[in-house]
């Protein structure tokens, strides 16, 4: 069994960012600034975002984190949003999700110039990415392709479940992995909660990807010997022995199933810091389309 290591692999790639962006300084040039927008005070949101300033820092990038309380009205977003549009010194930002209930999540997405929309969740973006122009990719499938092609992970041909159709993983990780390309040419099976017999579907994949925020719903017995399987789910589980009071799970039993596949990414340490490295790799685009 191989572990797909997203640390690593992550950090090898923040590592390459910042030589560009050492290069960018030598010559005098704007680095990238990346802001965040978070609304109200989730601490899974706030813990996602801190890495992502975090990870600015260590890359040489500008940040900027926007606060805003729960309360916000959908309003003043919207005017946010309008003011890092037309705010020259911001390259590319990101609206965290998910938004406070009263806020219309489709009115907010649709607010963010395409062009500034590192996290590609713009139908301008989405619908690019599935006709094969170029454009802004969602973080977090950029990152298991990314995964995908520096593990060398054969793809071509093989049968690809996907579990789970949201719009920021699921769905777009469909359109990826089914692309022309490598990692992709796969023919993808994307099951979700009204799928019949899904255990029959991930039984037969090649490669499996949980994207289902279910902890621990795929078991050694689902999968095929010798699958390759991706953990997308970070549930948090209520634990008072851990002193946070909670314990980070993905959608797989990993003993189990690790003993059975060819690789597999471990939860924490594996899709995680991949989205995080790849939303850096968005913006150092948007820089340089901008420069
Ligand atoms: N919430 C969970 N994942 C993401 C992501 O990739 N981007 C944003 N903006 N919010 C998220």
């Amino acid at each position: 069994m191989i572990l797909l290591d997203g640390r690593k692999c992550s950090n090898e790639i923040k590592d390459e960012i910042k030589e560009q962006v050492d290069a960018l300084k030598a010559k005098g040039q704007k680095v990238p600034h990346l802001a965040a927008v978070l609304v109200g005070n989730d601490g899974a949101s706030l813990t996602y975002v801190g890495s992502k300033v975090r990870a600015c820092e260590r890359v040489g990038f500008e940040s900027t984190l926007i606060r805003l309380d729960e309360e916000t009205t959908e309003e003043v977003l919207l005017k946010t949003i309008e003011n890092l549009n037309n705010d020259d010194e911001i390259d590319g930002f990101i609206v965290q999700l998910p938004l406070p209930k009263h806020i219309d999540e489709e009115k907010v997405l649709l607010a963010v110039d395409p062009d500034k929309d590192v996290d590609g969740f713009h139908p301008t973006n989405f619908g690019r990415m599935a006709l094969d122009m170029e454009s802004f990719i969602p973080a977090t499938p950029f990152g298991i392709m990314e995964l995908l092609r520096r593990n060398e992970v054969d793809t071509q041909g093989k049968h690809t479940v996907i579990i789970g159709r949201s719009h920021i993983v699921g769905r777009p990780m469909s359109i990826l992995m089914s692309r022309k390309g490598n990692p992709g040419n796969s023919t993808v099976t994307l099951a979700h909660s009204r799928t019949q017999n899904i255990e029959e579907y991930i039984k037969s994949a090649d490669i499996v990807i949980s994207a289902l925020g279910v902890p621990e719903f795929v078991k050694a017995d689902m999968v095929k010997e010798g699958a390759v399987v991706i953990d997308v789910g970070i549930t948090r589980v209520p634990d008072e022995s851990h002193p946070k009071g909670y314990v980070i799970k993905g959608d797989v039993e990993f003993d189990g199933v690790s003993a059975k596949s060819s690789h597999i990414t471990p939860v924490p340490g594996g899709v995680g810091p991949m989205t995080i490295a790849m939303l850096l790799q968005n913006t150092l685009l948007a820089r340089a389309r901008r420069a």
